[in-house]
């Protein structure tokens, strides 16, 4: 059995070998300190602020309770590209059918080249034109203060719902897609008492079946991830996927991710119209292909807005950390680790190490224009994770994210924009981004 040390064939061995057995756990907060953290995340302390502290106080391997907190490149990735002996998925709670967020192995292989298909370059030409007229439709209204991250959320949503599944927001489909989306985002904890918010959400479920099913039935030609990946498993050599699954996975397109494109863009947005350099940069860049029409070339072209988002990524990773479990009994940098304990990639900690990024709590969109290899290195820049299960949608994701700050800046004339003073709240360390307001004027032609 290969160990993760290095990724590169150092044994693993049982806890019960001498060898594991004499390593120390990784250091951590002791029992007081513990139940005072438990008492601050009840009382609504940000998990995140305090694996900031646990990293500060322990350094990059640190442990509270079954959780084993990591910070660093190497230490993420050697974590996301462990063997599937040593480190997995968590399994799912829920019962049903299994989706890339709990599988691993071969099937996860299998199922990840079909959801892939829906992600091709190609594919973007055919989503781009239809981001484009829901994002025109939506912000033409925003002419005076709007909640930035409210607004972004519903339109977001509205864009999956369209480019993954072929519902047009306004239909009657929509408003019967959206009726059982809501319970099913909001289900909570598993429970068998009928009226609860779980079994209304699994009731739900079973109607979002039916919508997705007649869907692909009644329109299987067009382009939308729902249909590509029926024609994708089809064509499949391992063999082609059932119709649940299929189902299942088109739902969990629209439901992946929709918050964290509408966080990255708040973001991205906040951080420019709270400098005059950066808001100037971006006004240069709006005048240089203001009108032009909109497609993968061109907006691969507007760097310095691609710049902005890969930095808002950076500073404000909408996906914070991601979680793996210990399959068995293992070393890890020297430190014993019991099989079960849960290991915590913390990217927010990770970008902000100063040795991957200079000057790493600035928000600087140029440090992605410079030649230096700062960001480049694999594994540095982690808002979409790494490894077999990083974010199939990451292209998608920042398309869409950069064809919404463009279109933003081609409407309203980002000068005259500005937040609206009293808002963009601090929340512990970080913006709340909920309550960041900005007042759009639109352009004077
Ligand atoms: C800014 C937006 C997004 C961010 C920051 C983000 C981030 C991430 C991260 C960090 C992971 C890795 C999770 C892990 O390793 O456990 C992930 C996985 C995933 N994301 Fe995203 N995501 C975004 C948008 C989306 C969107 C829009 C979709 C769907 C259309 C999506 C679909 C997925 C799927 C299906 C996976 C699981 C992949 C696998 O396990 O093989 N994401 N995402």
């Amino acid at each position: 059995m290969k160990g993760i040390e290095s990724n590169k064939g150092e044994e693993s061995v049982m806890l019960s070998s001498p060898r594991i057995a004499k390593r120390p756990a990784p250091p951590g907060p002791n029992l007081w300190q513990t139940v005072r953290y438990g008492i601050q995340m009840v009382r609504g302390r940000d998990v995140n602020e305090i694996f900031g502290e646990m990293h500060r106080k322990f350094g990059r391997i640190s442990k509270i309770g079954r959780y084993v907190l990591i910070v660093g490149r190497d230490e993420c990735r050697n974590v996301l590209t462990a063997s599937i002996d040593e480190i997995q998925r968590s399994p799912l709670a829920e019962k049903g059918v299994e989706t890339l967020g709990g599988l691993d192995g071969k099937k996860h292989t299998h199922h990840r080249m079909i959801v892939m298909q829906a992600f091709r370059h190609e594919r973007f030409e055919e989503y781009i034109p239809r981001m484009e007229r829901l994002i025109k439709e939506r912000i033409l209204k925003w002419n005076g203060p709007v909640r930035l991250m409210e607004q972004l959320r519903e339109l977001t949503l509205d864009i999956m719902i369209e480019t993954m599944v072929g519902i047009v927001p306004g239909s009657d489909e929509h408003a019967r897609f959206l009726s059982h989306y809501w319970p099913i985002t909001h289900r909570g904890k598993k429970s068998s008492i009928p009226c609860s918010h779980y079994q209304k959400a699994m009731k739900s479920k079973r109607a979002m079946w039916w919508i997705l099913k007649k869907k692909h039935a009644e329109r299987p030609d067009e382009p939308t991830a729902l249909n590509i990946m029926f024609r994708a498993s089809q064509a499949s050599k391992q063999g082609p996927l059932t119709e649940d699954e299929l189902i299942s996975y088109a739902y969990m397109l629209t439901e992946f991710g929709e918050s964290d494109v509408a966080a990255l863009t708040t973001y991205a947005l906040f951080e420019m119209l709270s400098s005059p350099q950066w808001l100037n940069s971006f006004e240069q860049e709006l005048a240089q292909f203001s009108g032009s029409s909109v497609d993968l070339k061109m907006l691969n072209r507007l760097s310095f807005i691609q710049h902005s988002i890969s930095e808002a990524e950076r500073l404000h990773p909408p996906v914070p950390f991601i979680a793996r479990q210990a399959m068995v009994d293992m070393t890890f940098k020297g430190f014993r680790i019991k099989k079960g304990s849960k290991f915590i990639c913390s990217i927010e900690q990770t970008h902000l190490l100063e040795e991957l990024f200079d000057n790493a709590t600035v928000f600087d969109p140029n440090r992605f224009a410079r030649s230096g290899d700062e960001h480049k290195a694999p594994f540095s820049l982690l808002g979409f994770g790494g490894g077999s299960h990083s974010c199939v949608a990451k292209q998608y994701s920042q398309l869409l994210s950069v064809l919404i700050v463009f279109l933003l800046g081609e409407t309203f004339a980002m000068s005259d924009c500005y937040l609206v003073p009293g808002t963009a709240q601090e929340k512990g360390a970080k913006i709340d981004l909920s309550s960041i307001e900005v007042d759009f004027r639109l352009r004077v032609q």
